[in-house]
């Protein structure tokens, strides 16, 4: 094996200094050794992909569809996300020149952070919040500005909005919206939307609007920020999470065209273009009826797993903000006199102890302190399991 010289380690762009390891999957790292243990870590779909989704990229490899594609992604595939766009969310981007196919909505936050920042440009990120975004903006030259959302159940609200804005001013280039949230799994009303959208369109700051989960949302319509605020929205979704599909690596970044025309510089030169046969089964998803339904049907399956475990982990004393989409729980640990309060401590305990696995909220910034998350994107068997230990682990450290 080669020992490189220290030299040139300390050569490497210094803004990589700055960036730690996904504290995520150091977690889970670690426990994933424990024997037995259950995990409900990581924000992975447990369905298999439909099989007519599947048949989609039999057929692209079988047809030799093996050439380059458009950089953009093939058209066949924007028209599928441009009328899925229209048809669900009432939101119109012409395929040709306001849609780019990425590898993974995360290649979309890539691309949009780094097409954005300028050295010192500030990033808003409403937290706790999907920690892809906090990396991305630091190598990108740019800094984050956290706003805690945990005092408005994890919403931000206009007026934190406004605070932040008055601030930081004119160095904010971005502000990230997820929602329906990963970690918490709460979202935001049309009202929310509308009020935000009221005072964004008076900055000049762009909205990166994480939409990803949007096609689970349970008890309301999604409503896109892009409906609000067209001109200053960037807009992410994709096939990983409405299709169980996170392994076919696909996702859509839309916008104006001025603005998707200069994103797709970044996008031409670190991917060149999508790879062909998951753009295959990607349209099949987005663009057929069949692919339309199926978001739907897993969504009955994790509304049931959503209501099954709020309801245990209520009842077990966990305080949790009522989650409306997405696949996660985001719980506050009940104290039992200050014993084990801490996220990182708790999570640990119970995963030696009771051999289950859940993410430390604190891995999710400023907010998620003494919270866990939980994917119920498992088996209801799983979750039944998952929640015996839990109840097990809580009445030990209870009467302990
Ligand atoms: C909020 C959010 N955005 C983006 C992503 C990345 O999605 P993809 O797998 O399509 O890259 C995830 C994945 O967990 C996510 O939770």
């Amino acid at each position: 094996m080669p020992n490189t010289k220290l030299s040139l380690l300390e050569s490497f762009n210094k803004k990589l200094n700055l960036v730690q390891p996904s504290a995520i999957r150091a977690f889970d790292n670690e426990v994933s050794d424990i024997p037995d243990i259950l995990k409900l870590t990581l924000g992975e779909p447990d369905f298999d992909v439909p099989e007519h989704i599947k048949k989609a990229a039999i057929a692209s490899i079988q047809n030799n569809d093996s050439h380059y594609a458009a950089s953009n992604g093939t058209i066949a595939l924007r028209k599928a996300a441009s009328h899925f766009l229209r048809d669900r969310y009432d939101l119109e981007y012409n395929p040709n020149n306001e849609i780019i196919v990425t590898v993974g909505a995360s290649e979309g936050i890539y691309t949009v952070l780094t097409s954005l920042l300028n050295e010192g440009d500030k990033v808003l990120l409403p937290t706790p919040i999907f920690p892809l975004y906090i990396p991305v903006t630091l190598v990108g030259g740019g800094e984050p500005v956290f706003i805690d959302t945990s005092a408005n159940d994890f919403v931000l609200s206009p007026d934190m909005l406004k605070a932040a804005i008055a601030e930081h001013g004119d160095k904010i280039k971005a502000i990230v919206l997820n929602f329906p949230s990963n970690p918490t799994g709460v979202t935001y009303s049309e009202e929310d939307i509308k009020a935000l959208a009221d005072v964004l369109s008076e900055t000049n700051i762009v909205v990166i609007s994480d939409e990803i989960y949007s096609e689970l949302t349970y008890s309301r319509k999604h409503v896109s920020m892009a409906k609000y605020l067209p001109e200053q929205t960037l807009l992410l979704n994709g096939v990983s999470k409405s299709h169980a599909m996170t392994g076919y690596r696909i996702g859509l970044l839309a916008g104006p065209a001025e603005l998707i025309n200069k994103l797709s510089l970044i996008h031409q030169f670190t991917i060149t273009t999508a790879t062909n046969s998951a753009m295959a089964a990607a349209a099949e998803a987005l663009g057929t009826e069949a692919g339309r339904q199926d978001s739907l049907d897993m969504k009955v399956e994790y509304e049931a797993r959503r209501n099954f475990v709020y309801q245990e982990m209520t009842e077990l004393g966990f305080k949790i903000p009522k989650p409306d989409g997405a696949f996660y729980i985001f719980a506050k640990i009940p104290t039992f006199d200050n014993k084990l309060a801490d996220d990182f401590a708790f999570a640990r305990d119970l995963a030696y102890k009771n051999k289950l696995a859940v993410i430390p909220g604190s891995a999710f910034g400023p907010g998620g302190e003494g919270y866990i998350r939980i994917s119920y994107a498992a088996s209801m068997d799983n979750l039944i399991e998952a929640m015996k230990r839990l109840s097990s682990y809580i009445k030990e450290i209870n009467h302990g």
